[in-house]
């Protein structure tokens, strides 16, 4: 039950000037705000988190989860998974864990249905599961270039395949999708992961534009350098040493991500804020 507020607290007698200088009339009104407490637009909120094992899925699902959102997690490493949800549920959240390979439809959809069962509803997908292999394409590495496609770009799309009917049928949902400044930028070694990302911001846009009927949200958050596990997943020993050095150097921490989310996530339902890049703030480019 919220707490009792007294309206008076919220009330103010105000005396209007005259509007023009010939009238003698003054206006006298009061004004009130709405008797309610402010909300977070978090609390109660179901959130499906897919790269939820490590790094910014795992720091967002604490973060909501605090602030009262339910959540249901995805990743293939579900003992990561299982005991992050211990953790949870231990501190009196509701939390979920399902053993998810985002490169299969079918294990993307039974996470989402895992949710809409468990809580009743989806009101918020995060598809943030993603690999960051780099190497110049002279190399060759397509084992990495398909995996790179089919995780980042097809997971992304099977996310929305598992959550837009449900979204559709409700008419609200907010669609989160994970790109990076590799979104809006290319470099050297970095064309396939960059061109993933740019994917992304693209299918969120055309995502953006289609589901106005259907009362949604989509938002976009391109990070830079954020201290995970992604650089962990460079095959090429120099290059990783040289990314290393450089997450060393500048990342910031995943909760500087998850504050993104809860900010997108927490506006109004007519606020629809759907673009956010943010670096360290020592990173160049
Ligand atoms: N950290 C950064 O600097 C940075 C910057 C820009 C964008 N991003 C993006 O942020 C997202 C999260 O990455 P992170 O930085 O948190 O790295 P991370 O710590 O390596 O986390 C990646 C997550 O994706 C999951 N994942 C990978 N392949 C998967 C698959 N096939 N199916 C399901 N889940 C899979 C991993 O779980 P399992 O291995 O257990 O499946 C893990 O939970 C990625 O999309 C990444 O591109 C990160």
């Amino acid at each position: 039950m919220p707490e009792a507020v007294d309206t008076n607290d919220l009330c103010e007698h105000l005396v209007l000037s005259p509007l023009h200088e010939n009238s003698r009339r003054t206006i006298e009104t009061t004004i009130c705000r709405k008797n309610q407490p402010m909300s977070n637009n978090i609390d109660g909120k179901v959130v499906v988190i897919t790269g939820a094992s490590s790094g910014l899925g795992e720091a967002t699902a604490r973060l909501l989860s605090a602030e009262g959102a339910s959540v249901a997690l995805g990743a293939r490493r579900i003992d990561r998974l299982q005991s992050l949800v211990d953790e949870l549920t231990g501190r009196g959240g509701k939390a979920l864990a399902v053993e998810t390979d985002v490169t299969d439809y079918d294990q993307v959809k039974r996470l989402v249905d895992a949710a809409v069962q468990t809580y009743g509803r989806i009101d918020v997908l995060i598809n943030n599961a993603g690999i960051m292999p780099r190497a110049p394409l002279e190399h060759l590495k397509i084992d990495e270039w398909n995996q790179t496609i089919d995780v980042n770009i097809k997971g992304v799309l099977y996310g929305i395949a598992a959550a837009l009917p449900y979204m559709k049928e409700q008419k609200s949902g907010h669609i989160i999708n994970v790109s990076s400044v590799a979104g809006h930028k290319v470099g050297p070694e970095n064309a396939v992961y960059a061109a993933s990302k740019h994917a992304v911001r693209v299918i969120s846009e055309g995502l953006r534009q289609e589901v106005k009927p259907y009362n949604m949200r989509t938002t976009v958050i391109s990070p830079g350098a954020v201290a995970t596990e992604l650089p962990n997943a460079i095959s090429d020993p120099d290059i990783a040493e040289g990314i290393h050095k450089f997450y060393e150097e500048i990342a910031i921490p995943a909760d500087s991500f998850a504050r993104a989310v809860a900010y997108a996530m927490s506006q109004p339902e007519d606020v629809d804020v759907n673009e956010i890049l943010f670096r360290p703030t020592r990173q160049v480019v």
